[in-house]
């Protein structure tokens, strides 16, 4: 049962959140108070009230008399409204747990997946405290430069379509990237995105599974958006990037964010709906540059090296040997990396 001031406190978010939508929705033109308070059923007060406490949080809003309010400039911060405002998914994204701090959005993700949170739900964060990486590394999420999220989905898929998971998000990062940025990103099988030889973005995809069916996959996602290159620990300067650095434009995280998860879902949706991954396949080897690259895969039981000549059907990396033989490599276990460097 909540207390008054919960359910006082309750009402008061809810009603900034709907002022919020209405100035996102009008944001080319002036909304009156009068308008706007009619719409909600509150005082213009009420309104006015509102409307300061946004200014508070850092949303520029213009007021002229006789005319009202206009929204025209957004805060640099993860936002579940104005996240909401951008998102056209159905499922994915449609329950949000935004942190300002977290050890990390994939092991929130777990906790909320074994508790039966639902099909679509995103975790997100400003920060991770204890970021996690591929192969046991941690990763760097420092404050409000990034974009660090994870979704939780329930494919009723056997265990071993979890590689295509990992695919259709490498894909869902790439177009979103190019559409909001004009970047043209390339993947490093099996996850990595890069940008001019460099890593802007990291997948992380965990997985628990009966022996015949997923039972949840959490899909991490660590991008470096508006990271300028003193923001990176001093060991991966050589090798990491963002889109800023990029593209000499700051990124608005919650639209990037949003296009992801559409994509996302866009291409979630297709797979499941043709049963197909051929096209799919096809567009993640149009886009990664591993393929026709001589390679040394490093595992636990030790190194070896040949040429990736492409990929199989279940997503493994097909490496061809000096000998002409070919071994399918899978992503669980092993650090892909160039001969002469990072790709
Ligand atoms: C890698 O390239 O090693 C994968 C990096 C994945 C990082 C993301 S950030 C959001 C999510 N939470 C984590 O702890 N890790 C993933």
């Amino acid at each position: 049962m909540l207390s008054g001031t919960e359910w006082q406190e309750g009402m008061k978010q809810g009603m900034r959140d709907r002022i919020l939508m209405i100035l996102l929705q009008n944001q080319n033109s002036f909304i009156s108070g009068g308008e706007i308070s009619s719409k909600l059923g509150v005082s213009r007060t009420a309104v006015w009230k509102i409307i300061e406490q946004l200014r508070e949080e850092g949303f520029h809003i213009q007021s002229r008399s006789n005319k009202g309010y206009k929204l025209v400039q957004i805060p640099d911060k993860l936002d579940e409204t104005v996240l909401r405002y951008y998102l056209k998914s159905r499922k994915l994204g449609q329950l949000v747990e935004l942190h300002d701090a977290i050890g990390s959005t994939n092991s929130r993700a777990k906790e909320l997946a074994q508790e039966g949170a639902v099909h679509g739900t995103l975790v997100a964060a400003e920060e991770q405290k204890t970021g996690r990486g591929r192969l046991g590394r941690s990763w760097s999420s420092p404050p409000r430069v990034g974009l660090w999220m994870s979704v939780i989905m329930r494919p009723g898929f056997p265990p071993h379509f979890a590689p295509k998971m990992t695919v259709l998000a490498g894909l869902a990062v790439l177009r979103a990237i190019r559409s909001i940025t004009g970047l043209r990103a390339s993947i490093k099988w099996p996850n990595d995105i890069i940008i001019n030889s460099r890593k802007v973005c990291g997948i992380l995809t965990e997985m628990q599974a009966d022996l015949d069916l997923i039972e949840y996959v959490i899909i991490g996602i660590g991008m470096n958006v508006n990271t300028i290159m003193d923001g990176f620990p001093e060991e991966i300067r050589d090798s990491a990037t963002s889109l800023f650095l990029e593209c000499g434009k700051k990124v608005d995280r919650c639209r990037l964010m949003a296009m992801i998860l559409d994509e996302l879902e866009v291409l979630y949706e297709e797979y499941e709906k043709t049963a197909s991954f051929k096209g799919i396949l096809d567009e993640f080897k149009e886009n990664c540059i591993t393929l026709g690259r001589h390679v040394r895969v490093v595992s636990t039981s030790g190194q070896w090296e040949g040429t990736a000549v492409d990929l199989t059907d279940n997503c493994e990396l097909l490496v061809e040997l000096s000998d002409g033989s070919k071994r399918a490599v899978m992503s669980g276990d092993v650090s892909v990396r160039g001969i002469a460097g990072y790709i």
